[in-house]
């Protein structure tokens, strides 16, 4: 658009997509992490990507955190009206504070569009046997089968160790996660710098392999601190849109 040429941000966008090896990268002007109205802005633009993309009876996978909230919060399909999509959370309980789990983020999106949700709460930190007895519950498979059918997925993109402490993962994890050089973590995978993964939260729900026969991946992150994250979680390879804001793209490109 012409807004974005004139500060630039097709710009990023081109390059980006050079760099990152992401098909399409979509640049919001602003520093999200500093602003308030840049991150609705932020918000705002991936709630229009995902309307884009939307199609009957899709299921819509969604993460936690305050970026992905931020883009429900921006929803706004008019009039139009989507009774036959549905919105899962992408995983169980991954240790976040209500307003911030991924639940209560579908059900949002769903309200916002007049669309269909399911929620779905696992216990964040469950023992072996507790897991395995809870993957033969009729009601937790039937929620696996939908959540793996997904064919959106929108991701949040966290730095690896600011989101295991806000995770309140233990001292274990945190030594693992920094003998790994984790820089980065989306739906509860940590990531190196180099696009691996470190470590992996055990809970339910959309595992990386599954993430791969859904139709659009979409990876959501704003501030110049997730730099390296986002530039990480771009090398694992499963991003077909990645939206950030000015302040990302501006870091990301400093790495290069
Ligand atoms: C989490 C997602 O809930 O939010 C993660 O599962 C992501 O994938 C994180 O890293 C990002 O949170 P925020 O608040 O920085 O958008």
């Amino acid at each position: 658009s012409m807004i974005k040429d004139l500060y630039g941000l097709s710009e990023y966008e081109t390059k980006l997509q050079e760099i990152l090896n992401v098909k399409r990268v979509i640049v919001a002007p602003g520093q999200s992490a500093m602003s308030d109205l840049d991150k609705k802005e932020l918000g705002r633009t991936a709630a229009s990507l995902l309307l884009s993309v939307l199609s009957e009876d899709d299921i819509v996978a969604v993460t936690g955190g305050s970026t992905v909230a931020m883009m429900a919060e921006m929803m706004n399909s008019g009039s139009s009206l989507y009774p036959s999509v549905l919105f899962v959370p992408a995983r169980g309980g991954l240790g976040e504070n209500v307003e911030l789990q991924a639940s209560h983020i579908a059900a949002r999106c769903a309200s916002k569009l007049g669309a269909q949700y399911r929620m779905f709460h696992v216990s964040d930190f469950l023992g072996a046997a507790a897991y395995e007895m809870l993957q033969k519950d009729p009601y937790i498979r039937e929620m696996l089968t939908l959540i793996r059918s997904a064919k959106i997925v929108v991701h949040g993109i966290g730095q690896a160790m600011e989101m295991a402490i806000r995770r309140k993962a233990p001292d274990e994890i945190l030594t693992i996660l920094k003998n790994g050089n984790a820089v980065g973590e989306a739906f509860g995978y940590y990531f190196d710098q180099d696009g691996n993964i470190v470590y992996r939260m055990e809970t339910m729900g959309l595992q990386l392999e599954q993430i791969k026969s859904a139709r659009v991946v979409v990876g959501l992150a704003g501030g110049a601190g997730k730099a390296k994250a986002i530039d990480a979680i771009a090398k694992s390879g499963l991003m077909d849109v990645l939206i950030m804001d000015e302040s990302a793209a501006k870091g990301i490109l400093a790495l290069y």
